[in-house]
C-alpha cells in the first residue's frame, strides 16, 4: 500500500491524512516539535499511521506532502524526496510568512519556490484552495453532477496523474493548470481561491484571475 510522508500534521496535514487513511493509505506525519508531540492525532488515526521526524516523514514517503507554513519552506529535507512526487498546499500569507519579493511582484509562485528548493523531486500544487473542514465533508462520488473540482498543477505529468487519482479517490474532479508557473491562477485571493466550484466554474476562476493582488 502506499504510504504518504506527510512535513506538516496542522490543519490541512491531518484531514488530508485521515481522508487519506479512509481510502486504504498508510501515513507518516511529522512536525517542527518532534514525534511526541503528535500521540493524540496518531491514537486517533489509528494504526495505519504512526510519527516520524520530517527527515524520517520523507524518507517513508512513496509520495509526500508539504503542508506547512510557507515560510519554512525551505527548512523541507530535500534529500529524501529526491525522484518522488511531493504535493504542496503552501499559500503564502505576507502577515503570517514574511514579504518574499518575487511573490510580491508576480515573478514566482508559491509552489514554484518549493520545486527550486526541491529540484530533484517532482512538487505538484494541491489541497491549498480548500478549507480544511471541508476535505472529509466536501467529496462525493464520480459523476455526482456539480462534484466540487480542485486544481493541480506541476511540471511532471506523472505527479498531476497521482493527484488526480487521489483527488477522486476523495471525492472531488481535477482542474489541470500545469505547468507550474501557472499555478498562481489558484493562489491566495484570486477568485477560484477556497469558494466551492465544480469543474466549469472553476476554470472559468482560472480563466480570470489577476497575476498580481
Ligand atoms: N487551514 C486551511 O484550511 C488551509 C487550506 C489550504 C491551504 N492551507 C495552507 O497549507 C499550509 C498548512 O496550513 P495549516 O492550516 O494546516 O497549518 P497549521 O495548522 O498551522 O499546521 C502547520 C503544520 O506545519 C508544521 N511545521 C511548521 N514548520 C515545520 C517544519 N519546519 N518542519 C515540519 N513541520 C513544520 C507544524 O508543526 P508544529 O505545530 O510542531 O510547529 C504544523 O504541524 C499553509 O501554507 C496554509 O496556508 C491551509
Amino acid at each position: 500500500m502506499t504510504t504518504i510522508g506527510f512535513i506538516g500534521a496542522g490543519r490541512i496535514g491531518s484531514a488530508v491524512a485521515r481522508a487519506a487513511i479512509s481510502h486504504g493509505y498508510d501515513v507518516v506525519l511529522s512536525n517542527s516539535r518532534g514525534p511526541e508531540t503528535l500521540s493524540d492525532l496518531i491514537a486517533e488515526l489509528g494504526p495505519k499511521a504512526r510519527a516520524a521526524t520530517a527527515a524520517e516523514a520523507a524518507a517513508a514517503a512513496d509520495v509526500a506532502m508539504v503542508t506547512i507554513p510557507f515560510r519554512a519552506h525551505n527548512q523541507v529535507p530535500v534529500e529524501p524526496l529526491a525522484g518522488k512526487i511531493v504535493l504542496d498546499s503552501n499559500n503564502y500569507y505576507f502577515e503570517r510568512d514574511g514579504h518574499v519579493d518575487e511573490l510580491d511582484r508576480g515573478e514566482a509562485t508559491v509552489s514554484g519556490l518549493l520545486q527550486r528548493h526541491l529540484p530533484s523531486s517532482k512538487v505538484a500544487k494541491a489541497f491549498n484552495h480548500i478549507e480544511s473542514g471541508q476535505i472529509g465533508t466536501d467529496g462525493t462520488p464520480a459523476g455526482t453532477p456539480n462534484r466540487r473540482a480542485l486544481a493541480t498543477s506541476s511540471d511532471f505529468p506523472e505527479a498531476v496523474a497521482w493527484v488526480t487519482t487521489f483527488y477522486d479517490e476523495l471525492g472531488f474532479d481535477t482542474v489541470d493548470t500545469s505547468p507550474l508557473s501557472e499555478s498562481w491562477r489558484v493562489e491566495r485571493d484570486r477568485p477560484a481561491y477556497v469558494s466551492r466550484q465544480n469543474a466549469e466554474e472553476l476554470l472559468e476562476n482560472l480563466a480570470k484571475a489577476p497575476r498580481t493582488i
